[in-house]
């Protein structure tokens, strides 16, 4: 291989038949002089243009030698050195960083000799050395092409913005799982809002025995076995649910206030007493219609009882986790839109005041296509505020136009799955931590449940892996009439 063109950070490389490379592949570029190499990434291999070259293939076209009449005539014998030209490849790749004496640096200011230059590939194992991407705790993603492993630090998901996205089961759910229990393993505390009650036997191996897991994951189902009593409730938790997911206008929430502060005195709150106490509160009659609308959704939700000794008390199963980590599986599959966005305000209004006051040192939430239960408001929060309370999101969709373009680009860490779709692909270009042409090149030609790995656990050295198998029930596959 030879150093042929540098523009920016971008390096063309001239590389011959017998040298293969692939995209996704990573290059040392040597100059013993100056005792610097250039790490680069192969983002694309195109035939090399030699002029000359295109008309000695026009030449070769099977047309033209049925029109030339007599003998090939090599006396230098050159016809072989002229395929081989014709073979040679042009390799586009992109500078990652700079190593100079063991160390990494990202420059790319500096010019490799052209004469002097060795070009050599650079081997993932070695390269996951020199970045030290492993660290202290271990997990296992999977392997890479050149069968060995790529193993991340949990550290470098801890306080970071994760996102996981690629098309249509490409095995987003899969990896998602996997960072879980291994979250869990290293006693950290998951939470997770489960849209299609895929989550549900993280605890059970394929043939449906327990597996290490099982004592550490609860699943809560709203109305079933996650309910709440008002007793329990803040109120500005309560306020948030009504204001964010039912809507309340802000007038009837300061009646709504009062009349909360009136039961709260006199001991009495309760579903019924409240329904009561709206009924016969002194108020215009706008506000009354306002607030009965929404105490019936409260009602009809069946997330709410009065009866104490029935209501769910989330704090529990969070404490639970604190000593030996676990997750929490808030499971949505069968509730409504309305009711799926008034369960997401308990579990996060909780979640706040449970980290505010130290109960919880952080909790690293995961949460599937949160465009379908999040409130607007919460996309800012959740890459400010909340991340300095202790909440640390991994957002997981097929449809990655539905994550805020400022989350792509606060994200920290990005594995992307295939996707195909140019619109798709301009969106999570968008993302700080990548470039736009490692972004196309690459995750086009991703087969199912590779990925791309992006950001910070990966140093921005971005990494294709075939992401492991789990020994867990799966859920959540699609559900098909033409099965045996
Ligand atoms: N690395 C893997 N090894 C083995 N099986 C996998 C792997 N990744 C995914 N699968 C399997 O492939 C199927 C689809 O995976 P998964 O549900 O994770 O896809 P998805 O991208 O979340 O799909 P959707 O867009 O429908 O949510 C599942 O049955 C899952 O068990
Ligand atoms: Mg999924």
């Amino acid at each position: 291989m030879k150093l042929y063109k540098k523009e920016g950070n971008i390096i063309h490389i001239l590389s011959f038949p017998n040298e293969t490379v692939e995209k996704g592949d990573y290059l040392l570029v040597e100059d013993s002089e100056a005792a610097k190499a250039l790490i680069v990434q192969v983002i694309d291999v195109q035939f090399a243009n030699i002029p000359g070259v295109f008309e000695e293939l026009l030449r070769s076209m099977p047309d033209g030698g049925e029109l030339m009449q007599g003998e090939d005539f090599d006396p230098l014998e050159i016809a072989p050195h002229i395929t081989y030209i014709q073979d040679a490849s042009l390799v586009v790749c992109k500078i990652r960083a700079t190593v100079e004496n063991d160390s990494l640096s990202s420059t790319s200011s500096w010019l490799p000799s052209r004469s002097r230059s060795t070009i050599k590939k650079l081997p993932l194992p070695a390269l996951l050395k020199l970045a030290n991407i492993e660290g202290k705790l271990p997990i296992v993603l999977g392997g890479t092409k050149d069968s060995s492993l790529l193993t991340i630090d949990a550290s470098s998901l801890d306080g970071r913005l994760n996102i996981i996205t690629g098309k249509k089961e490409t095995g987003k759910s899969h990896l998602s799982k996997l960072l879980m229990v291994n979250l869990m393993q290293y006693k950290a505390t998951v939470v997770v809002f489960d849209l299609n009650g895929e989550y549900l036997s993280l605890g059970m191996t394929g043939d449906g025995k327990r597996n290490g897991y099982y004592d550490k994951i609860h699943v809560l189902t709203p109305s079933q076995n996650f309910k709440i009593a008002l007793k329990q409730l803040n109120l500005h938790v309560l306020l948030g649910m009504l204001i964010h997911a039912l809507h309340l206008p802000g007038t009837s929430a300061r009646e709504f206030r009062r009349i909360w502060l009136s039961l709260k005195e006199r001991d009495c709150l309760t579903l019924q007493e409240l329904g009561e106490a709206i009924r016969n509160w002194q108020c215009n009659q706008h506000v009354r219609d306002a607030l009965f609308s929404r105490y019936h959704s409260l009602v009809n939700s069946g997330f709410f009882t009065d009866n104490v000794a029935e209501a769910t008390v989330i704090e529990e199963f969070l404490f639970k986790t604190r000593e030996q980590g676990g997750a929490i599986v808030i499971n949505l599959r069968n509730t409504s839109a309305t009711d799926r966005q008034l369960v997401v305000e308990y579990v996060l209004g909780k979640l706040v005041e449970l980290l505010t006051s130290w109960k919880l040192k952080a909790i690293f939430l995961f949460a599937e296509e949160a465009h379908l239960y999040l409130r607007e408001t919460y996309w800012d929060d959740i890459v400010t505020r909340m991340r300095h309370f202790g909440i640390f999101t991994t957002f997981i969709t097929n449809q990655p136009d539905t994550i805020r373009e400022n989350i792509y680009r606060q994200a920290d860490n990005i594995f992307l799955f295939n996707f195909t779709n140019e619109h798709d692909l301009d969106v999570v270009s968008r993302a700080a931590r990548v470039d736009a042409e490692t972004v196309r090149s690459i995750a086009r030609d991703l087969p199912p449940h590779y990925c791309l790995a992006l950001g910070k656990v990966v140093r921005d050295f971005p990494i294709v892996a075939k992401v492991k198998a789990l020994d867990v029930k799966t859920m959540g596959e699609t559900r098909l009439f033409f099965k045996d």
